[in-house]
């Protein structure tokens, strides 16, 4: 199989985890290495928390590389009321032993790998990396194959601010320097924001099937997501959990998951709507289109892949998801 090769771009993060699952899970892909942003946890945190994943899913082989400790411009602020205090859901878990991460900086090896060409690039995070890339090598950033992002928002309100999705609200200059660049280079950024993503949710029903099909993989999302699952009935008075970053994985190995239109698009970087992805869908400002927008979502082809690919089961063997969805609906 001519395998795509792919760099994920995290910070995690509950939902980067279960990202990073389906990515390693997938035959489809070649992971050549995950880039690690200040984002959810600090850098150093969510570095370790990747080696954790790798380590449950048996892929100490790929590699980790710290990126970003703050973003380009703001302050940082790290979202671990939401991830828990180690990143992780307090699941506490230990650091591998043998885990390292490397020593090249993530943005020698972006620039180095996405020089090459051919590499795309999955970006689960603040988008800090890549716009470090940009300031130090536009041309390997340019050569990026497809790049798809879960951030922003379009017709949803926010989810740190009325306005705001987190990634892009936490580092607005360097989304918005994305977006422009995008923009000057003529490329596209695909945006998984939370028109879509809010309709990905795990819920304890979800849950308890994931874990009678593989009580290993069950326990394991469980640990991760109680801390996650608490908050959202907290905050949201939802039973579950939104998961986003494992959508933009999804949407990568499968575009027919997500729908969407192409518009001109660009971020506030400051002020009262600071990470605000503005979408010029009425073609107002006549740009070229530098992002496509997805809207639509088909929520029951995503757990089919998702399930299928993280318990390693053909899909027709996952009978109940139907009717999980069904009844929660
Ligand atoms: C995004 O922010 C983080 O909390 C999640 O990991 C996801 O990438 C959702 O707004
Ligand atoms: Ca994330």
């Amino acid at each position: 199989m001519n395998r795509k090769k792919v760099i994920i771009d995290c910070d995690p993060g509950i939902d980067d985890s279960l990202a990073i699952m389906l990515a390693l899970a997938s035959p489809e892909l070649e992971v050549l290495g995950i880039t690690v942003t200040a984002g959810n946890a600090p850098v150093d945190m969510g570095a370790g928390n990747a080696g954790k994943v790798l380590d449950f899913c048996h892929r100490s082989d790929i590699p980790v590389y710290a990126g970003a400790g703050q973003p380009l411009v703001k302050e940082y602020i790290n979202a671990l009321d939401t991830h828990g205090a180690d990143g992780l859901g307090e699941s506490f878990l230990d650091v591998p032993k043998d885990f390292h991460v490397q020593e090249k900086p993530a943005v020698e090896f972006l620039a180095e790998t996405l020089g090459k060409g051919g590499v795309s690039v999955i970006a689960l995070g603040p988008l800090t990396n890549l716009a470090e890339l940009i300031k130090k090598d536009s041309q390997a950033f340019g050569k990026i194959e497809r790049l798809v992002s879960m951030g922003g928002n379009f017709r949803s309100h926010g989810n740190c601010s009325p306005v705001a999705e987190y990634n892009y609200w936490e580092d607005p200059d360097a989304a918005a320097l994305v977006f422009r660049t995008l923009s000057e280079q003529n490329g596209r950024i695909e945006m998984v924001g939370l028109d879509v993503t809010r309709k990905i949710v795990l819920t304890p029903t979800m849950l308890a099937y994931i874990s009678r099909l593989n009580p290993e993989t069950g326990g394991f999302i469980r640990k991760i997501t109680k801390f996650y699952m608490d908050f959202h009935w907290e905050w949201e008075h939802l039973i579950g959990c939104v998961i986003n970053d494992p959508l933009a994985v999804a949407q990568f190995l499968d575009p027919e998951i997500l729908s969407g239109f192409d518009a001109y698009t660009d971020v506030q970087t400051d002020g009262i709507a600071r990470g605000e992805t503005v979408v010029d869908s009425m073609r107002f400002y006549r740009r070229p289109a530098n992002a496509r927008v997805y809207t639509q979502v088909d929520v029951r082809r995503f757990w089919h892949l998702f399930l299928s690919r993280i318990l390693s089961r053909p899909d027709g063997a996952l009978d109940l998801i139907d009717s999980i969805l069904c009844e929660e609906e």
